[in-house]
Protein backbone atom coordinates (compact mmCIF):
# COMPACT_ATOMS: atom_id res chain seq x y z
CA UNK A 1 0.00 0.00 0.00
CA UNK A 2 1.14 3.56 -0.76
CA UNK A 3 1.87 5.63 2.07
CA UNK A 4 0.36 9.36 2.24
CA UNK A 5 3.06 11.87 2.11
CA UNK A 6 2.83 14.69 4.95
CA UNK A 7 4.68 17.16 5.25
CA UNK A 8 4.45 19.67 8.41
CA UNK A 9 4.75 23.51 8.43
CA UNK A 10 5.02 25.05 12.04
CA UNK A 11 7.02 22.76 14.77
CA UNK A 12 6.08 24.98 17.46
CA UNK A 13 4.36 23.27 20.80
CA UNK A 14 1.28 21.84 18.85
CA UNK A 15 2.24 20.27 15.96
CA UNK A 16 3.75 17.12 18.06
CA UNK A 17 0.01 15.69 18.69
CA UNK A 18 -0.25 15.33 15.29
CA UNK A 19 3.24 14.34 14.25
CA UNK A 20 3.92 11.93 16.90
CA UNK A 21 0.70 9.48 15.57
CA UNK A 22 2.28 9.35 12.13
CA UNK A 23 5.69 8.29 13.55
CA UNK A 24 4.01 5.76 15.56
CA UNK A 25 0.11 4.49 15.18
CA UNK A 26 -0.07 5.10 11.79
CA UNK A 27 3.23 4.61 10.49
CA UNK A 28 2.02 2.08 8.26
CA UNK A 29 0.22 3.99 6.00
CA UNK A 30 1.46 7.23 6.42
CA UNK A 31 4.51 9.01 5.84
CA UNK A 32 6.50 12.28 7.26
CA UNK A 33 8.24 13.56 3.98
CA UNK A 34 9.03 17.06 6.00
CA UNK A 35 9.38 19.90 7.92
CA UNK A 36 9.06 23.43 7.79
CA UNK A 37 9.38 25.98 10.45
CA UNK A 38 11.22 29.60 11.32
CA UNK A 39 13.50 28.16 13.77
CA UNK A 40 16.10 25.30 12.87
CA UNK A 41 16.54 25.08 16.75
CA UNK A 42 12.69 23.87 16.73
CA UNK A 43 13.08 21.46 13.70
CA UNK A 44 16.31 19.90 15.34
CA UNK A 45 14.48 19.37 18.63
CA UNK A 46 11.07 17.57 16.81
CA UNK A 47 13.71 15.48 14.07
CA UNK A 48 15.84 13.86 17.75
CA UNK A 49 12.20 13.60 19.01
CA UNK A 50 11.87 11.23 15.57
CA UNK A 51 14.99 9.75 15.64
CA UNK A 52 15.31 8.89 19.30
CA UNK A 53 12.35 8.23 21.45
CA UNK A 54 9.52 8.21 18.79
CA UNK A 55 11.62 5.17 16.62
CA UNK A 56 11.27 6.48 13.67
CA UNK A 57 13.97 8.59 11.58
CA UNK A 58 14.95 12.22 11.08
CA UNK A 59 13.32 13.62 8.22
CA UNK A 60 13.95 16.46 5.65
CA UNK A 61 13.43 19.99 7.27
CA UNK A 62 13.19 23.15 5.26
CA UNK A 63 13.32 26.58 7.25
CA UNK A 64 10.36 28.93 5.92
CA UNK A 65 11.95 30.38 2.91
CA UNK A 66 12.32 26.99 1.37
CA UNK A 67 8.66 26.04 1.94
CA UNK A 68 8.03 25.67 -1.97
CA UNK A 69 10.75 23.92 -2.66
CA UNK A 70 9.87 21.48 0.18
CA UNK A 71 6.41 21.04 -1.58
CA UNK A 72 8.25 20.91 -5.19
CA UNK A 73 10.62 17.85 -3.53
CA UNK A 74 8.98 16.28 -1.08
CA UNK A 75 5.65 16.35 -2.79
CA UNK A 76 3.15 15.81 -0.45
CA UNK A 77 0.32 14.62 -0.56
CA UNK A 78 -0.99 16.64 2.29
CA UNK A 79 0.56 19.75 4.57
CA UNK A 80 -0.67 19.80 7.99
CA UNK A 81 -0.06 23.48 8.87
CA UNK A 82 0.39 24.43 12.52
CA UNK A 83 2.22 27.69 12.21
CA UNK A 84 1.54 31.14 13.96
CA UNK A 85 -2.20 32.06 13.02
CA UNK A 86 -1.34 35.24 10.34
CA UNK A 87 0.52 32.69 8.67
CA UNK A 88 -1.82 29.79 7.74
CA UNK A 89 -3.55 31.71 5.02
CA UNK A 90 -0.02 32.13 2.85
CA UNK A 91 0.89 27.99 3.72
CA UNK A 92 -2.65 26.82 2.94
CA UNK A 93 -2.50 29.24 -0.40
CA UNK A 94 0.50 27.75 -1.51
CA UNK A 95 -0.26 24.42 -0.70
CA UNK A 96 -3.00 24.68 -2.76
CA UNK A 97 -1.52 25.09 -5.65
CA UNK A 98 1.33 23.01 -5.08
CA UNK A 99 -2.03 20.44 -5.79
CA UNK A 100 -2.03 19.40 -2.32
CA UNK A 101 -4.50 18.89 0.08
CA UNK A 102 -4.58 20.64 3.47
CA UNK A 103 -5.20 20.12 7.18
CA UNK A 104 -5.12 23.41 9.39
CA UNK A 105 -5.04 24.36 12.87
CA UNK A 106 -7.76 26.42 13.73
CA UNK A 107 -8.07 29.31 13.35
CA UNK A 108 -8.23 28.73 9.58
CA UNK A 109 -7.18 32.43 9.66
CA UNK A 110 -7.28 36.49 10.97
CA UNK A 111 -8.89 38.44 8.88
CA UNK A 112 -11.62 38.84 6.21
CA UNK A 113 -9.40 39.40 3.41
CA UNK A 114 -7.52 36.21 3.76
CA UNK A 115 -10.06 34.18 4.29
CA UNK A 116 -11.86 35.40 1.03
CA UNK A 117 -8.33 34.33 -0.30
CA UNK A 118 -8.47 31.01 0.83
CA UNK A 119 -11.76 30.00 -0.60
CA UNK A 120 -10.78 31.59 -3.98
CA UNK A 121 -7.83 28.81 -3.66
CA UNK A 122 -9.62 26.48 -2.61
CA UNK A 123 -12.78 26.96 -5.64
CA UNK A 124 -9.66 27.46 -7.95
CA UNK A 125 -7.84 24.32 -7.41
CA UNK A 126 -10.80 21.78 -5.81
CA UNK A 127 -8.31 20.47 -3.82
CA UNK A 128 -9.28 19.68 0.18
CA UNK A 129 -8.95 21.68 3.23
CA UNK A 130 -9.51 20.65 6.94
CA UNK A 131 -9.73 22.68 9.55
CA UNK A 132 -8.35 20.71 12.56
CA UNK A 133 -11.47 21.69 15.55
CA UNK A 134 -10.62 18.88 17.98
CA UNK A 135 -13.06 20.43 20.59
CA UNK A 136 -16.25 18.88 18.43
CA UNK A 137 -13.97 15.48 18.59
CA UNK A 138 -14.18 14.92 22.83
CA UNK A 139 -16.92 12.23 23.68
CA UNK A 140 -19.10 14.77 26.28
CA UNK A 141 -19.41 17.84 23.39
CA UNK A 142 -19.70 15.02 20.89
CA UNK A 143 -22.69 13.76 23.17
CA UNK A 144 -24.13 17.21 23.56
CA UNK A 145 -24.77 16.98 19.99
CA UNK A 146 -26.40 13.53 19.57
CA UNK A 147 -28.86 15.18 22.48
CA UNK A 148 -30.19 18.26 20.36
CA UNK A 149 -29.64 16.33 17.14
CA UNK A 150 -32.10 13.91 18.19
CA UNK A 151 -34.53 16.51 19.58
CA UNK A 152 -34.11 15.67 23.09
CA UNK A 153 -35.13 19.22 24.48
CA UNK A 154 -37.06 19.86 20.80
CA UNK A 155 -35.86 22.91 18.88
CA UNK A 156 -33.06 24.50 20.72
CA UNK A 157 -33.74 28.73 20.44
CA UNK A 158 -31.12 29.74 22.42
CA UNK A 159 -27.82 29.45 23.74
CA UNK A 160 -25.63 30.74 26.84
CA UNK A 161 -21.86 30.03 26.67
CA UNK A 162 -19.42 31.47 29.64
CA UNK A 163 -16.20 30.43 28.75
CA UNK A 164 -13.26 30.89 31.51
CA UNK A 165 -9.44 30.97 30.51
CA UNK A 166 -7.43 31.39 33.68
CA UNK A 167 -4.35 33.00 35.55
CA UNK A 168 -2.48 30.05 34.26
CA UNK A 169 -3.32 28.97 30.43
CA UNK A 170 -5.23 32.58 29.99
CA UNK A 171 -2.42 34.58 30.98
CA UNK A 172 -0.18 32.86 28.88
CA UNK A 173 -1.69 34.37 25.78
CA UNK A 174 -0.87 37.87 26.50
CA UNK A 175 3.10 36.16 26.73
CA UNK A 176 3.48 35.07 23.20
CA UNK A 177 2.45 36.30 19.79
CA UNK A 178 -1.48 35.98 20.17
CA UNK A 179 -1.50 39.00 22.85
CA UNK A 180 -0.50 41.10 19.24
CA UNK A 181 -3.93 41.81 17.05
CA UNK A 182 -2.25 41.18 13.80
CA UNK A 183 -0.63 37.90 14.22
CA UNK A 184 -3.82 36.12 16.24
CA UNK A 185 -6.44 38.02 15.19
CA UNK A 186 -7.20 38.73 18.92
CA UNK A 187 -8.96 35.91 20.76
CA UNK A 188 -12.30 36.73 19.53
CA UNK A 189 -10.37 34.71 16.27
CA UNK A 190 -7.59 32.58 18.09
CA UNK A 191 -9.82 31.15 21.16
CA UNK A 192 -13.29 31.45 20.34
CA UNK A 193 -13.13 29.94 16.85
CA UNK A 194 -13.64 26.87 18.94
CA UNK A 195 -16.63 27.80 20.90
CA UNK A 196 -17.95 29.63 17.97
CA UNK A 197 -17.22 26.36 15.99
CA UNK A 198 -19.05 24.56 18.38
CA UNK A 199 -22.27 26.11 18.21
CA UNK A 200 -22.84 26.45 14.62
CA UNK A 201 -22.25 22.31 14.90
CA UNK A 202 -24.26 21.83 18.15
CA UNK A 203 -27.21 23.80 16.05
CA UNK A 204 -26.17 22.94 12.78
CA UNK A 205 -26.56 26.76 11.93
CA UNK A 206 -24.75 29.69 9.95
CA UNK A 207 -24.37 33.23 11.66
CA UNK A 208 -25.79 36.00 10.42
CA UNK A 209 -24.99 39.14 12.42
CA UNK A 210 -23.19 39.83 15.40
CA UNK A 211 -22.78 42.82 17.99
CA UNK A 212 -19.98 42.94 20.81
CA UNK A 213 -18.29 44.57 23.45
CA UNK A 214 -14.62 43.79 24.12
CA UNK A 215 -12.00 45.73 26.73
CA UNK A 216 -8.60 44.77 28.28
CA UNK A 217 -8.97 45.57 31.81
CA UNK A 218 -6.95 42.96 33.69
CA UNK A 219 -3.12 42.87 31.10
CA UNK A 220 -0.84 45.17 30.02
CA UNK A 221 1.42 47.58 32.29
CA UNK A 222 -1.52 50.61 32.82
CA UNK A 223 -3.85 47.98 34.03
CA UNK A 224 -1.50 46.64 36.66
CA UNK A 225 -0.45 49.67 37.85
CA UNK A 226 -3.90 51.03 38.55
CA UNK A 227 -4.47 47.93 40.66
CA UNK A 228 -1.43 48.80 42.79
CA UNK A 229 1.01 45.85 41.10
CA UNK A 230 3.79 48.25 39.60
CA UNK A 231 6.17 45.60 40.96
CA UNK A 232 5.10 43.06 38.45
CA UNK A 233 5.87 45.23 35.44
CA UNK A 234 9.36 45.39 36.05
CA UNK A 235 11.00 43.06 33.88
CA UNK A 236 10.58 43.11 29.92
CA UNK A 237 10.19 38.57 30.26
CA UNK A 238 10.39 36.02 32.87
CA UNK A 239 13.35 33.17 32.53
CA UNK A 240 16.38 34.77 33.46
CA UNK A 241 14.94 37.71 35.63
CA UNK A 242 15.27 36.41 39.62
CA UNK A 243 13.77 39.46 40.32
CA UNK A 244 10.39 37.95 39.01
CA UNK A 245 10.93 34.86 41.29
CA UNK A 246 7.59 35.28 43.35
CA UNK A 247 5.44 37.19 40.67
CA UNK A 248 2.71 34.01 40.45
CA UNK A 249 2.57 35.05 36.53
CA UNK A 250 6.19 34.12 36.01
CA UNK A 251 6.99 31.71 33.17
CA UNK A 252 10.39 29.83 33.44
CA UNK A 253 11.37 28.36 30.22
CA UNK A 254 14.19 26.40 31.78
CA UNK A 255 11.69 24.44 33.93
CA UNK A 256 11.34 21.70 31.36
CA UNK A 257 12.68 19.86 28.54
CA UNK A 258 10.20 20.92 25.52
CA UNK A 259 10.20 24.48 26.82
CA UNK A 260 14.46 24.78 26.91
CA UNK A 261 15.00 22.96 24.32
CA UNK A 262 11.90 24.38 21.25
CA UNK A 263 11.17 28.08 22.85
CA UNK A 264 14.61 28.99 24.69
CA UNK A 265 17.17 27.14 22.06
CA UNK A 266 14.50 28.84 19.27
CA UNK A 267 15.12 32.37 20.60
CA UNK A 268 18.32 33.51 18.01
CA UNK A 269 17.26 32.09 15.37
CA UNK A 270 13.66 32.88 15.28
CA UNK A 271 13.29 36.22 17.68
CA UNK A 272 10.13 34.17 19.48
CA UNK A 273 10.09 35.27 23.10
CA UNK A 274 7.68 32.98 24.56
CA UNK A 275 7.55 34.47 28.07
CA UNK A 276 6.99 38.14 27.74
CA UNK A 277 5.85 40.33 30.53
CA UNK A 278 1.72 40.01 30.63
CA UNK A 279 1.98 43.17 32.36
CA UNK A 280 4.09 44.97 29.44
CA UNK A 281 3.17 47.76 27.20
CA UNK A 282 1.28 46.90 23.27
CA UNK A 283 -0.84 44.34 24.10
CA UNK A 284 -3.77 45.50 21.51
CA UNK A 285 -6.12 42.52 22.62
CA UNK A 286 -8.97 41.89 24.53
CA UNK A 287 -9.43 40.04 27.81
CA UNK A 288 -12.72 40.38 28.58
CA UNK A 289 -15.76 40.06 25.68
CA UNK A 290 -19.20 39.54 24.96
CA UNK A 291 -21.22 39.26 22.03
CA UNK A 292 -24.82 38.43 20.85
CA UNK A 293 -24.99 36.35 17.45
CA UNK A 294 -27.95 35.84 15.57
CA UNK A 295 -27.96 32.92 13.20
CA UNK A 296 -29.70 32.70 9.87
CA UNK A 297 -32.25 29.87 11.67
CA UNK A 298 -33.32 32.32 14.11
CA UNK A 299 -30.88 30.97 17.41
CA UNK A 300 -29.67 33.78 19.19
CA UNK A 301 -26.43 32.98 21.02
CA UNK A 302 -25.44 35.11 23.99
CA UNK A 303 -21.30 34.53 24.93
CA UNK A 304 -18.72 35.44 26.85
CA UNK A 305 -14.96 35.47 27.28
CA UNK A 306 -12.97 36.03 30.63
CA UNK A 307 -9.40 35.72 30.78
CA UNK A 308 -8.14 36.42 34.27
CA UNK A 309 -10.27 33.86 36.01
CA UNK A 310 -9.32 31.68 38.54
CA UNK A 311 -10.60 28.92 36.76
CA UNK A 312 -10.85 27.48 33.77
CA UNK A 313 -14.02 25.79 31.88
CA UNK A 314 -17.04 26.59 30.40
CA UNK A 315 -20.97 26.92 31.25
CA UNK A 316 -23.11 26.25 28.35
CA UNK A 317 -27.25 26.21 28.64
CA UNK A 318 -29.52 25.33 25.55
CA UNK A 319 -33.01 26.58 25.66
CA UNK A 320 -35.57 24.35 23.70
CA UNK A 321 -38.99 24.55 22.90
CA UNK A 322 -39.38 21.30 24.83
CA UNK A 323 -36.63 21.63 27.25
CA UNK A 324 -32.88 22.82 28.56
CA UNK A 325 -29.66 21.31 28.33
CA UNK A 326 -27.05 22.31 30.89
CA UNK A 327 -23.38 21.08 30.31
CA UNK A 328 -20.75 22.01 32.71
CA UNK A 329 -16.76 21.75 31.67
CA UNK A 330 -13.89 21.93 34.54
CA UNK A 331 -11.70 19.77 33.16
CA UNK A 332 -8.09 21.31 34.66
CA UNK A 333 -5.84 24.25 32.91
CA UNK A 334 -2.63 22.83 31.00
CA UNK A 335 -0.27 24.99 28.91
CA UNK A 336 1.03 24.20 25.05
CA UNK A 337 4.62 22.78 25.77
CA UNK A 338 5.06 20.51 23.15
CA UNK A 339 4.32 17.37 25.59
CA UNK A 340 4.17 13.64 23.95
CA UNK A 341 0.25 12.81 24.60
CA UNK A 342 1.39 9.89 27.60
CA UNK A 343 3.35 12.17 29.19
CA UNK A 344 0.06 14.86 28.67
CA UNK A 345 -1.38 16.53 32.52
CA UNK A 346 -2.92 18.95 33.80
CA UNK A 347 -1.13 21.75 35.71
CA UNK A 348 -1.59 21.55 39.26
CA UNK A 349 -2.70 25.46 39.97
CA UNK A 350 -5.09 26.68 43.40
CA UNK A 351 -8.39 27.35 42.03
CA UNK A 352 -8.05 26.09 38.76
CA UNK A 353 -8.58 22.04 39.94
CA UNK A 354 -10.34 19.61 37.45
CA UNK A 355 -14.41 19.26 38.62
CA UNK A 356 -14.89 17.56 35.11
CA UNK A 357 -17.56 17.27 32.85
CA UNK A 358 -21.56 17.24 33.19
CA UNK A 359 -24.73 17.28 30.86
CA UNK A 360 -27.80 17.45 32.34
CA UNK A 361 -30.98 17.16 30.44
CA UNK A 362 -34.41 19.14 32.55
CA UNK A 363 -37.35 18.23 30.23
CA UNK A 364 -40.71 20.67 30.43
CA UNK A 365 -43.02 18.86 33.13
CA UNK A 366 -40.13 16.10 33.97
CA UNK A 367 -38.19 15.52 36.68
CA UNK A 368 -34.33 16.40 35.56
CA UNK A 369 -31.74 13.93 34.79
CA UNK A 370 -27.51 13.48 34.10
CA UNK A 371 -26.67 12.03 31.49
CA UNK A 372 -24.76 8.78 31.47
CA UNK A 373 -20.85 9.11 30.44
CA UNK A 374 -17.87 7.10 30.66
CA UNK A 375 -14.96 9.23 32.12
CA UNK A 376 -12.93 11.47 29.84
CA UNK A 377 -8.86 10.96 29.34
CA UNK A 378 -5.93 11.71 27.32
CA UNK A 379 -5.10 15.49 25.88
CA UNK A 380 -7.86 17.70 25.31
CA UNK A 381 -10.60 15.03 27.11
CA UNK A 382 -9.90 12.48 24.73
CA UNK A 383 -10.28 14.86 21.70
CA UNK A 384 -6.72 14.47 20.26
CA UNK A 385 -6.61 11.19 20.04
CA UNK A 386 -10.26 10.38 18.26
CA UNK A 387 -9.12 13.41 15.60
CA UNK A 388 -6.52 11.87 14.84
CA UNK A 389 -7.43 8.67 13.81
CA UNK A 390 -10.05 10.48 11.72
CA UNK A 391 -6.64 12.01 9.81
CA UNK A 392 -4.61 9.01 9.51
CA UNK A 393 -6.53 5.27 9.82
CA UNK A 394 -6.22 3.69 7.09
CA UNK A 395 -9.87 2.98 7.77
CA UNK A 396 -11.10 6.23 8.88
CA UNK A 397 -14.55 6.43 7.18
CA UNK A 398 -15.21 9.09 5.01
CA UNK A 399 -18.47 10.69 6.25
CA UNK A 400 -19.09 11.04 10.35
CA UNK A 401 -22.46 10.75 11.43
CA UNK A 402 -22.24 13.54 14.07
CA UNK A 403 -20.89 15.90 10.82
CA UNK A 404 -17.83 16.36 12.60
CA UNK A 405 -14.85 16.94 9.48
CA UNK A 406 -14.82 20.66 9.14
CA UNK A 407 -13.84 22.16 5.63
CA UNK A 408 -12.92 25.90 4.55
CA UNK A 409 -15.81 26.71 4.49
CA UNK A 410 -17.06 25.37 8.22
CA UNK A 411 -13.92 27.14 9.27
CA UNK A 412 -14.90 30.38 7.73
CA UNK A 413 -17.97 30.32 9.36
CA UNK A 414 -16.70 30.16 12.94
CA UNK A 415 -13.94 32.64 12.39
CA UNK A 416 -15.82 35.46 10.98
CA UNK A 417 -18.30 35.12 14.18
CA UNK A 418 -15.10 36.58 16.12
CA UNK A 419 -13.85 38.68 12.85
CA UNK A 420 -17.79 40.02 12.72
CA UNK A 421 -17.35 40.73 17.04
CA UNK A 422 -13.83 42.76 16.04
CA UNK A 423 -15.47 44.99 13.89
CA UNK A 424 -18.48 45.68 16.09
CA UNK A 425 -16.50 46.19 18.86
CA UNK A 426 -14.61 48.62 16.79
CA UNK A 427 -17.30 50.65 15.37
CA UNK A 428 -20.18 49.48 18.23
CA UNK A 429 -22.80 48.46 15.68
CA UNK A 430 -23.97 45.07 15.02
CA UNK A 431 -21.88 43.37 11.98
CA UNK A 432 -23.43 41.45 9.04
CA UNK A 433 -21.21 38.08 8.83
CA UNK A 434 -21.82 38.34 4.66
CA UNK A 435 -20.50 41.92 4.62
CA UNK A 436 -17.38 40.51 5.42
CA UNK A 437 -17.40 37.25 3.49
CA UNK A 438 -20.48 35.88 1.64
CA UNK A 439 -20.83 32.35 2.91
CA UNK A 440 -23.42 30.54 0.57
CA UNK A 441 -26.19 32.84 0.76
CA UNK A 442 -28.85 29.61 -0.32
CA UNK A 443 -27.75 27.87 2.55
CA UNK A 444 -29.60 27.46 6.19
CA UNK A 445 -27.43 25.18 8.12
CA UNK A 446 -23.72 24.45 9.01
CA UNK A 447 -23.97 20.93 7.24
CA UNK A 448 -24.96 22.32 3.68
CA UNK A 449 -21.10 24.06 4.07
CA UNK A 450 -17.78 21.87 3.57
N1 LIG B 1 -6.70 22.98 18.86
C1 LIG B 1 -5.92 23.17 19.89
O1 LIG B 1 -6.20 22.67 20.95
C2 LIG B 1 -4.66 24.00 19.74
C3 LIG B 1 -3.78 24.12 20.81
C4 LIG B 1 -2.63 24.88 20.63
C5 LIG B 1 -2.39 25.50 19.43
N2 LIG B 1 -3.26 25.39 18.41
C6 LIG B 1 -2.97 26.04 17.10
O2 LIG B 1 -1.77 25.47 16.59
C7 LIG B 1 -0.99 26.46 15.92
C8 LIG B 1 0.39 26.50 16.56
O3 LIG B 1 0.27 26.89 17.91
P1 LIG B 1 1.43 26.57 18.97
O4 LIG B 1 0.82 26.61 20.31
O5 LIG B 1 2.22 25.40 18.53
O6 LIG B 1 2.29 27.90 18.82
P2 LIG B 1 3.86 28.07 19.00
O7 LIG B 1 4.09 29.50 19.18
O8 LIG B 1 4.38 27.09 20.00
O9 LIG B 1 4.42 27.60 17.59
C9 LIG B 1 4.20 28.33 16.41
C10 LIG B 1 5.26 27.91 15.41
O10 LIG B 1 5.04 28.64 14.19
C11 LIG B 1 6.30 29.01 13.70
N3 LIG B 1 6.16 30.15 12.80
C12 LIG B 1 5.79 31.42 13.11
N4 LIG B 1 5.80 32.17 11.99
C13 LIG B 1 6.16 31.36 10.98
C14 LIG B 1 6.33 31.54 9.60
N5 LIG B 1 6.14 32.73 9.00
N6 LIG B 1 6.72 30.48 8.86
C15 LIG B 1 6.92 29.26 9.42
N7 LIG B 1 6.78 29.02 10.74
C16 LIG B 1 6.39 30.06 11.49
C17 LIG B 1 7.12 29.35 14.94
O11 LIG B 1 8.50 29.33 14.64
C18 LIG B 1 6.69 28.23 15.88
O12 LIG B 1 7.50 27.09 15.76
C19 LIG B 1 -1.76 27.77 16.04
O13 LIG B 1 -2.48 27.99 14.87
C20 LIG B 1 -2.70 27.53 17.20
O14 LIG B 1 -3.90 28.26 17.04
C21 LIG B 1 -4.39 24.63 18.53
Amino acid sequence: MEKKRIAFVGTGGRALSFIEPVATTYRDNNEIVGLCDLSPARMAYYNGLLAGDLGYHVVPAFTADRYDEMLRTTKPDTVFVCTKDSTHDDYIIRALKAGCDVITEKPLTTDAAKCRAILDAQRATGKRVRVAFNYRWAPFRTKVKELIATGVIGRVRSVNLEYLLDTNHGADYFRRWHASAAESGTLLVHKSTHHFDLVNWWLDAIPAQVFAYGDLVFYGKKNAIARGDEALTKYPRYTGHPEAKDDPFRLDLDESEPFRKIYRAGEADSGYIRDRNVFREGIDIHDQMSLNVRYRTGEVLTYSLTCYSPREGMRVCFNGDRGRIEYHEFIGTHMNRAVRPKDFQLDVKPGAEAEGEWIKVFPHFKPSYVVPMPPATGAHGGADEILNRSFYAKDAPATDQWGRFAGHEQGAASILVGLAGVESIKRNVPVNITDLVPLRPEATRLSQLV
